[in-house]
């Protein structure tokens, strides 16, 4: 009996049509800027989301910490929501490299609480705070859940950002989700960020690829940073062309992902109705026992707190094994 891994969506394995595309990609150095297969990439995601320009990248932790120092630098802060992947899972990259602090407010469902952002807004005062030059935000989040972030929210958040002269980032790492679970168009989700970052290796089953999408200026400076950071890549080609790969033929079916995480839900006794994507989050005292018991009934899944199980659907896990993994699921938490 073969494993149903529901750990996370970056478990896919490359399908046989993109491992094609990817073998006959068109390639040539991207760090002298000559793979077409890369550039073909980087101005459909400009162009996708409205923006100048994009840049392609190995990981979306690179994408965001470039992304972020685009609008933030040394002794500046970054508001963002506590559990975003930027504070908590970019292992202090963002203060490493960029020397900026971060201070985070707390939304149950992982969106945008303004009223605290506007309590925490710093201006520069010279010698005495820290200035805030960014806000951040995460959609789908991954942590509270993929939970989505309303388009109104963001478009409330980006009013007060430009009157108060902040910039704003998305890291929308599961932006495709998002757009997928609520018909919001990739443009309107642009429209709200003066810098974002996405993942193709996510739900999108891509092996490897994100990017940073913004202003001309804005890509400029990431390339020049990315290469500093060891991320100057040469025929990678062969990567993008997964990217666009995906970009064709692993968005729409997102949707499948969505409702096999409400099954998985019902089967482990959360309401369907709180799953808004392809994240499924449990919490239970228990959750360590119930990953090793889960292991030995073949379903694998994660725990992203002590008291927190998560369960991803993705591209690898059909709805026969949705349905082989609900009933594991129903018998040790149902
Ligand atoms: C919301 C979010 N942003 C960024 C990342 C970082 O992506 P990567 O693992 O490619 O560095 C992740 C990874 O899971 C994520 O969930």
């Amino acid at each position: 009996m073969s494993l149903i891994d529901l750990r996370s969506d970056t478990l896919t394995r490359p399908t046989a049509s993109m491992r094609a595309a990817m073998a006959s990609a068109d390639v040539g150095d991207d760090v002298y800027g000559e793979d077409p297969t890369v550039r073909e990439l980087e101005e459909r995601l400009a162009g996708l989301f409205g923006h100048e320009a994009a840049l392609f990248t190995p990981t979306g932790s690179m994408a965001n910490v470039l992304a972020v120092r685009t609008v933030a630098g040394v002794g500046q802060e970054v508001l963002c929501e506590a559990r975003a992947h930027i504070a908590r899972a970019e292992l202090g990259a963002h203060a490493a490299y960029t020397g900026i602090t971060m201070r985070t407010w707390r939304h149950p469902r992982g969106g945008v609480d303004l009223d605290a952002v506007r309590e925490m807004f710093a201006p520069d005062m010279g010698p005495f705070f820290v200035p805030t030059a960014a806000i951040s935000v995460e959609n789908t989040h991954n942590f509270a859940g993929g939970t989505l972030l309303p388009l109104d929210e963001l478009t409330a958040l980006r009013e007060y950002a430009d009157s108060v002269g902040a910039a704003v980032h998305l890291d929308g790492a599961r932006i495709w989700n998002a757009h997928v679970a609520t018909g919001t168009p990739l443009a309107d989700y642009g429209s709200i960020a003066d810098v974002m970052a996405v993942c193709l290796s996510k739900g999108l089953g891509a092996p490897v690829g994100s990017a940073v999408i913004g202003s001309a200026d804005a890509i400029a400076e990431s390339r020049v940073w990315r290469k500093r950071m060891g991320g100057g890549m040469r025929q990678v080609g062969i990567l993008a062309a997964a990217g666009l790969h995906a970009l064709d033929h692993h968005v729409e079916r997102l949707a499948d992902d969505h409702e096999h995480a409400r099954l998985l839900a019902r089967a482990c006794g959360v309401d369907p109705a709180t799953v808004q994507t392809n994240i499924v989050v449990v919490e239970r005292p228990d959750a360590a026992e119930l990953v090793a018991a889960a292991r030995d009934r073949g379903v694998l899944v994660a725990t992203v707190g002590p008291t927190t199980l998560r369960l991803v659907t993705h591209l690898d896990v059909d709805r026969a094994a949705v349905d082989r993994a609900a009933d594991v699921l129903a018998g040790l938490l149902g």
